[in-house]
């Protein structure tokens, strides 16, 4: 009987055999994945918890927080604070930095995250996820403020997301390749079910919000009519269309089969670079698909060197395989 590989013992070894991850971020990725679990559990209950729906608060992007928003954060933070492994925390749902209390020991690591992505679905019954990624604190100073976290892409130590759907699957990344995890409810652990995930490079298959079009710069609007003029196009081929309105199932179904995701910048709100926050979802994603072999960027530049001036700042993202991102940038560069 082959034995299944626990994240756990994925974990140790990388530690071990292949040196890659510190002890302290190992304990950090087992803590992240067992928050996870708590929040599959609280999203599995739905309308047998009290967890759907909204709150009646709004988060610093002026959102609607809805229940399971303030929920996974908590869960996060609760989960997070008291392990010694890191200095601070930040969430889409916080206005400012969580800094480890006083009464537990710092750690040298940064945890940023997006504690449920795709909150208009949680109460439909759609796919939903956690995004994460890891920075370490510079050591050049004492303490912890909001200015540490402000690092490229680039030097995230570790990124994955955990997605809350048929299956709850949570997917990998410190800089080795991405592995794949799912939840076996009965052992109550994440099992490795993939490894060394690759995104073709091709694909007929992309994922946009169509009703934004008319909103869409020109390199974005050309792009999709040369995708919707399909067979008899400039492209010669037929593509198929996908939106979630979670990017974490977006993505996860783009690092499964390949695909395009776009959520760019548009004219309805002109001043924002775009809707999804660079240092929370556009940077580990990123991260993620370009350790897969796909590629990201803003239209113009790779995602993972912007250089982040604030915490939650937006960012326009355009990802996926490889070729297709490569066509979009290029329309870009051409305008
Ligand atoms: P969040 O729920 O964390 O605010 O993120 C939602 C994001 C992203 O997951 C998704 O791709 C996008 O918003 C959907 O936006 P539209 O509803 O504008 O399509
Ligand atoms: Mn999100
Ligand atoms: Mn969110």
């Amino acid at each position: 009987m082959t034995q299944k590989v626990s994240l756990t013992r994925y974990l140790v070894e990388q530690q071990r055999v292949d040196g890659l991850i510190p002890a302290q971020l190992r304990l950090l990725l087992e803590v992240v994945a067992r928050a996870c679990k708590r929040i599959s559990f609280a999203v599995n209950k739905g309308e047998l918890g009290d967890v759907m729906g909204a709150a009646e608060t709004q988060n610093v992007q002026g959102e609607v927080q809805k229940k399971l928003d303030i929920i996974a954060n908590e869960v996060l933070i609760e989960a997070n604070e008291w392990g010694g492994h890191l200095a601070a925390m930040a969430s889409e749902e916080m206005e400012g930095i969580y800094v480890v209390p006083n009464r537990y020991p710092q750690g040298e690591y940064l945890l940023l995250f997006d504690p449920l992505d795709g909150s208009s679905n949680i109460d439909v019954n759609v796919s939903i996820g956690t995004i994460f990624s890891v920075l370490k604190k510079p050591d050049d100073h004492p303490g912890v403020q909001e200015a540490d976290f402000l690092q490229a892409g680039a030097k995230q130590v570790a990124a994955g997301y955990c997605i809350y759907g048929p299956q709850t699957t949570l997917v990998l990344t410190v800089g080795d390749g991405v592995a794949m995890f799912t939840l076996d409810r009965e052992q109550g652990s994440f099992v490795l079910t993939q490894e060394n995930l690759r995104v073709p490079e091709d694909t007929k298959e992309f994922a946009i919000n169509m009703s934004n079009m008319r909103h869409w710069d020109a390199p974005v609007k050309r792009y999709i009519d040369e995708c919707l003029a399909g067979k008899d196009g400039p492209r010669g081929k037929d593509f198929n269309m996908r939106w979630i309105a979670s990017m974490v199932a977006d993505v996860h179904r783009i690092l499964m089969r390949g695909g395009v995701f776009m959520y760019p910048w548009d004219k309805r709100e002109p001043e924002k670079p775009g809707k999804l926050r660079l240092m929370y979802e556009a940077n580990p994603m990123s991260w993620l698909v370009e350790q897969a072999g796909g590629a990201a960027t803003n239209g113009k530049e790779r995602i993972l060197d912007i250089e982040p001036t604030k915490l939650h700042q937006r960012v326009s993202v355009i990802l996926g395989s490889k070729n297709e991102v490569e066509r979009v940038t290029g329309y870009h560069a051409e305008k």
